[in-house]
Formats: C-alpha cells, structure tokens, sequence
C-alpha cells in the first residue's frame, strides 16, 4: 500500500477543492494499526505525556519516550504519514540543537517528519530543519509546551494584538518551509484568514471547520481521557466506561468461580 507522502498532503487546500486532511494521535503499534486506514497522517504527539503517563502538561517527556512511541507506530502504520513531535527542550536553544534532535528522531523511528511548537522565533530552526531534509510540521495558536500547568492553555487571537501574533507566527513558518501546520486553540476569524492567506494547509484543534484539516487526540475522542475534555472535544466512542465494565464483568467472574473456565485450561479432557 503506498504511504502518504508530504508532497501530497502540501498541496490540500480547501479553497483548491481538496478534501479536508484527516489526524488523529497515535502512540502505540496497535492503535497506529486502528488508525491508519481512516488517517492521511498520525502525529506521535507529546500529548502522551499527559493521556499515556498522567502528567500534568506536555512538558518533561523525553526525546527516548518519542523515539520510543514513534517506532511502535511506524510498526503499525503502513498508509498514513507519520508526524513525530519534537518535545520540549530539545529545538529551541538553537537550529543545530534542533537539526540533530529532528534527524534523532527520524533515524530511530523512521517516520516521514517532525513536528514542533512556535511561530516568528522558531522560523530559522524550521529552515535549517526542512534544510537538513527532514519535513517540519509547525504548530501555532495555543502552544502546549509553553504551559506550565494545565490551567495556563488559553485560547489565542481574542485581541487584535494576538490575533496579529499568530498570524505573524503563520506566516513565519509557512515561508519557513513547513509543509503543513497544526493551528490550536485559536478563534474562528484567525484561523480562517491564515487559512486564506498560507499556502501550506493547516491542521485545527480547536481551531474551526474553516482549516484545510483536523486533528484530535485519540485518547479524547474515544473518552480514554477522563481528567477534563476540552469544549473543542466530540466523543465518537466512550472507550473509559467500556473498559471499566469489561474490568467488573471479569472480576465478578473470577471471584464467583466462572472463569476460566473448562475451555480455557489445558490437558482436560474434552466430553
Ligand atoms: O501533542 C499533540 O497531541 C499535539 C496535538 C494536540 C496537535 O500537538
């Protein structure tokens, strides 16, 4: 089955007629395998700080745990592009820094491109990355990693002064070379002109209908995730409670003897 490619997903723009991208999260070899044949591209996102290892924002995971994630998807993907983040504290101290943490990632995982946060100040970095040959999947609006607890996420582009910030931020790092950008948590007007006015496609999460694509948090979209759910958030399955009553349903069966049963042992005779 032929992948995906970054060339194929730069040119999906809504306003030449394309079909929305479509992205999920992903993290694991079986739920990459789930996800592939319904997704253009799977982000092994840093969100699995927080869905996956219950921290309280997306700083403080490791390039090790992405390195680590990002090879278990590539495992289970074999359609859908796979974006890896770049985590917090391995990019911004300079693009050399920032160079060798993107070929790290790509070289270990072997997914197609990375992805990291921030706009006019990360402009340089994405250049010298996409220089290098590895794909740069941006990231505007709301920026997880600058969060230092999870009351700090605030929507962007209230004002006209933040609104002018993003879309500064849009630009930078569309003439940076970035194929694609994820916007977040950004207000419906600021999302829909730097759609207007980029010409690489851009990715909403909390962002409106008016960008190229969207994308969600698996964890979130099947209730996997029950420490809060953002507004932006549409259950599609309620996975938590599922699981809970698989749990029950099995307890109850052991402690009253039901399982295993006859079926499940080995070297009884069948009657
Ligand atoms: O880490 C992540 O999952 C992300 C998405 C929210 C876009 O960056």
């Amino acid at each position: 089955m032929a992948r995906i490619t970054v060339e194929e997903l730069k040119s999906r723009k809504l306003a030449q007629g394309a079909t929305p991208i479509v992205s999920l999260t992903a993290y694991t070899q079986p739920m990459a395998k789930f996800l592939d044949p319904h997704c253009d591209f799977l982000l092994v996102g840093d969100s699995l700080a927080m869905v996956i290892y219950g921290l309280e924002t997306t700083r403080g995971v490791t390039i090790e745990i992405m390195c680590a994630h990002g090879r278990a998807v590539t495992r289970g993907a074999e359609r859908a592009l796979v974006v890896v983040d770049l985590p917090q504290g391995t990019y911004e101290q300079s693009p050399q820094q920032a160079v060798a943490s993107a070929r790290r990632v790509i070289d270990e995982t072997e997914a197609q491109a990375v992805k990291l946060e921030g706009g006019v100040e990360m402009a340089d970095t994405v250049a010298a990355i996409v220089a290098s040959g590895v794909p740069v999947l941006g990231h505007v609006g709301l920026l997880p990693q600058k969060a230092e607890h999870r009351g700090a996420f605030k929507i962007q582009g209230r004002d006209d002064e933040g609104a002018k910030k993003v879309m500064a931020d849009a630009r930078a790092i569309a003439d940076a070379g970035a194929f694609a950008m994820v916007i977040e948590g950004t207000v419906e007007p600021v999302a829909r002109e730097i759609t207007a006015q980029v010409a690489v496609p851009t990715i909403g999460i909390g962002a409106s209908p008016a960008c190229d694509g969207q994308i969600l948090v698996t964890q979130d979209m099947v209730g996997l995730f029950a420490d809060f759910t953002p507004k932006f958030v549409k259950k599609y399955a309620d996975l938590g409670a599922a699981l809970e009553q698989a749990a029950r349903e099995y307890a109850d069966d052991v402690r009253s003897g039901r399982f295993p049963g006859l079926e499940h042992c080995f070297g009884v005779e069948k009657k």
